[in-house]
C-alpha cells in the first residue's frame, strides 16, 4: 500500500520495513574510473567506499558488471567483479552507492535453488516478500551458545550408530574425489530429522548440481531445503559468496528457533576461491600457496554454525582431501576447528562398501555427552570388534589364522558379516536413530539395559567417556562376558 493512502487509524501497517530501508539508504553516490585491470582485480581511482561495498563498473555495449570492494592500495580502491569483465575499458566509470550485499532470508526460500548472489536460478520466478539481511552477521557470542545436548537423527546408520551427531555440532566429511561425499550429504539432507536444510554447492561441476537437486535430493528433500549454487566455472568471489550466503540463510532460520542442517560441498573449494582472491590482492602465499587470511576466513565461516540461544545449525562440511593426504593444510585446519570428522576411504569404496565411512578413523567429539550409556558401550564394542579384525586382517586374508587361537578374533570374525551389512546403506534407505541403536545392540551383542535409560552417558559416569580405538581396553571387557553365543541378526538385515 503506498504511504499516501495511510490514515492515522491504520495500525496494521508495519512501518518497520520502511524505516529499515531509510536507515540503510546512503544518499551519497561515489564515482571513480578504472585505471588498472590484472586478472580478477580492478583498480579504481577517485572512488571512496568501504570494504564489502558493492559497485557497478560500466561496460561498452552491455549492462554494468557488479563488483565488490576487496581492498585499497595507494589511494586506489581494489574491486573484484561478480561477473565477466569483457567490455570494461580503461577509464570506465564505476559507481558505488554505499550498499552492502544483502541476502533474502525466511521460509519463502524453501524449495528454491539460488546462485551465489542469491538470485533464483530454478526458473520459478522471484523470491516473494522475503526480508533481507547482510552477510556478516557474525558468530553468536561464546556465552550465548547453548551446549549441545540432543542427538540429531541423520538417517545414516554408520553415523547414527558410531558417530552420533548432536544438534548444533559441526562435522567435516573428509574424502578424496569420487569416494561418496556428495552422496552422504544428500542422504543426510533427505533423511535427517532437522526442520530445514541449507545446502551450499560450491565449486561443483554444473552437471553434478542438476543431478544432486533432481536425483539425490529429490522432490521431498528439496521441499524442506534451500540450495545455493556456485559452479566451478564461476568467479572466485561468487564461490566465496555462495558459502556465506548459505550460512547467512541458515543463521536466519536458526534465529527463528529452528533446528537447521547446513551442508557445504565443498569447503575446500571455498578455501581455494579464497586463496585465489588473497593472491590476487597481493597477500603472500604460505602453506601450499594458501595466504594466511584463508585460514582466518575459514575459521570465521565455520564458527558461524553451531548453537545459539534460539536454535541450532548442525553443519556438515565436505572436505576434498587432495591425493588422499589427511595432513594437507586445509584438511588439517578444518579438522582442528570442528567438533568431529567422518572419514570416507577409497579402500572401502573400492570394495563397494557404501557409504565408505571408516568408523575407526572417524570421531564425534560430542557423542559421549548426548547418547545413552547403552548406546555408547555398544558403539565402543563396535569399534573394538572392527579394530580386532583390522589388526589381524592380513593373517585372516592369507588363510594363516587358525580358528580357536584367539577368542576375541573369533568373535569379531563371527560378527563381521552382520556388522558390515549394518554399516552399508543404499542412498534411498532412511532409518531413524532409535532403530539404528536397536540394530547396533543386536549386531555387536552388546547388552541392552532392562529399561533403556534416557540419561546421557556423560551424566551417568564421566569416567566412561572414552574414545575406543585399536587396542584400547575398556569396560566393554566386562560386557563381553554377557555376549550370547549366536549373533541375533535383526529381521531388517536378513
Ligand atoms: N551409498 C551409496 N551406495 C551406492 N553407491 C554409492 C553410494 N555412495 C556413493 N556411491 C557411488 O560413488 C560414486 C561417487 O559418489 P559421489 O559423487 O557422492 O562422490 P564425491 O566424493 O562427492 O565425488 P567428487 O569428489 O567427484 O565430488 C557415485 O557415483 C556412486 O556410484
Ligand atoms: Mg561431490
Amino acid at each position: 500500500m503506498p504511504l499516501s493512502t495511510l490514515h492515522p487509524g491504520d495500525t496494521a501497517i508495519d512501518l518497520a520495513r520502511y524505516r529499515e530501508r531509510l536507515t540503510a539508504l546512503n544518499p551519497v553516490i561515489s564515482h571513480g574510473s578504472v585505471r588498472h585491470v590484472v586478472g580478477l582485480l580492478v583498480e579504481i581511482e577517485g572512488m571512496a567506499g568501504q570494504l564489502g561495498e558493492l559497485c557497478r563498473i560500466s561496460r561498452a555495449g552491455t549492462d554494468p558488471v557488479l563488483a565488490e570492494i576487496v581492498g585499497f592500495r595507494e589511494h586506489r580502491t581494489l574491486v573484484m567483479p561478480f561477473g565477466d569483465l569483457r567490455g570494461v575499458q580503461a577509464g570506465a566509470r564505476v559507481t558505488a552507492d554505499g550498499g552492502l550485499f544483502t541476502v533474502p532470508v525466511g521460509s519463502q526460500l524453501l524449495g528454491r535453488v539460488i546462485d551465489g548472489l542469491a538470485r533464483p536460478i530454478d526458473g520459478l520466478g522471484p523470491i516473494a516478500g522475503s526480508t533481507r539481511q547482510t552477510l556478516e552477521a557474525g558468530a553468536p557470542h561464546a556465552l550465548q551458545r547453548r551446549t549441545i545436548s540432543e542427538p540429531l537423527s541423520t538417517g545414516v546408520r554408520a553415523i547414527d550408530a558410531a558417530l552420533t551427531v548432536g544438534k548444533g555440532q559441526r562435522i567435516g566429511i573428509f574424502a578424496g574425489s569420487g569416494v561418496g561425499k556428495s552422496t552422504v550429504m544428500a542422504m543426510i539432507a533427505r533423511h535427517s530429522a532437522a526442520d530445514v536444510n541449507v545446502i551450499a554447492l560450491v565449486g561443483e561441476r554444473g552437471r553434478e548440481v542438476r543431478e544432486f537437486v533432481e536425483r539425490a535430493l529429490g522432490e521431498d528433500g528439496l521441499a524442506r531445503s534451500v540450495v545455493v549454487v556456485a559452479t566451478s566455472d564461476e568467479p572466485a568471489l561468487i564461490k566465496m559468496q555462495a558459502a556465506m550466503v548459505a550460512t547467512t540463510i541458515a543463521e536466519a532460520f536458526r534465529a527463528q528457533g529452528l533446528d537447521v542442517t547446513l551442508l557445504m560441498d565443498s569447503v575446500t573449494r571455498y578455501a581455494m576461491a579464497n586463496r585465489e582472491i588473497g593472491l590476487a590482492i597481493g597477500e603472500p602465499p604460505t602453506m601450499k600457496g594458501y595466504p594466511p587470511s584463508v585460514f582466518s576466513a575459514l575459521s570465521r565461516l565455520l564458527e558461524r554454525a553451531g548453537t545459539s540461544d534460539e536454535g541450532t545449525i548442525t553443519a556438515f562440511y565436505a572436505v576434498l582431501v587432495e591425493s588422499d593426504d589427511l595432513t594437507e593444510p586445509i584438511t588439517d585446519a578444518v579438522r582442528g576447528t570442528l567438533d568431529g570428522h567422518i572419514v570416507l576411504t577409497r579402500e572401502l569404496a573400492a570394495q563397494n562398501h557404501f557409504p565408505a565411512i571408516d568408523v575407526l578413523q572417524s570421531t564425534s567429539r560430542v557423542m559421549p555427552s548426548i547418547v545413552t550409556q547403552t548406546h555408547l558401550s555398544a558403539a565402543g564394542r563396535l569399534r573394538e570388534l572392527l579394530a580386532t579384525y583390522e589388526r589381524s586382517r592380513d593373517l585372516v586374508t592369507i588363510g594363516a589364522y587358525q580358528a580357536g587361537t584367539d577368542p576375541r578374533l573369533d568373535e569379531a570374525l563371527q560378527r563381521l558379516p552382520a556388522i558390515e551389512d549394518f554399516l552399508r546403506q543404499r542412498p534411498n534407505d532412511a532409518q531413524p536413530l532409535e532403530t539404528t541403536v536397536a540394530q547396533l545392540l543386536a549386531v555387536t551383542g552388546a547388552p541392552a539395559e532392562p529399561a533403556p535409560s534416557s540419561v546421557p552417558a556423560a551424566a551417568i559416569d564421566v569416567g566412561a567417556v572414552i574414545e575406543v580405538d585399536a587396542g584400547a581396553s575398556t569396560d566393554i571387557d566386562a560386557a563381553r562376558a554377557a555376549v550370547p553365543e549366536v549373533v541375533e541378526t535383526p529381521p531388517e538385515l536378513e
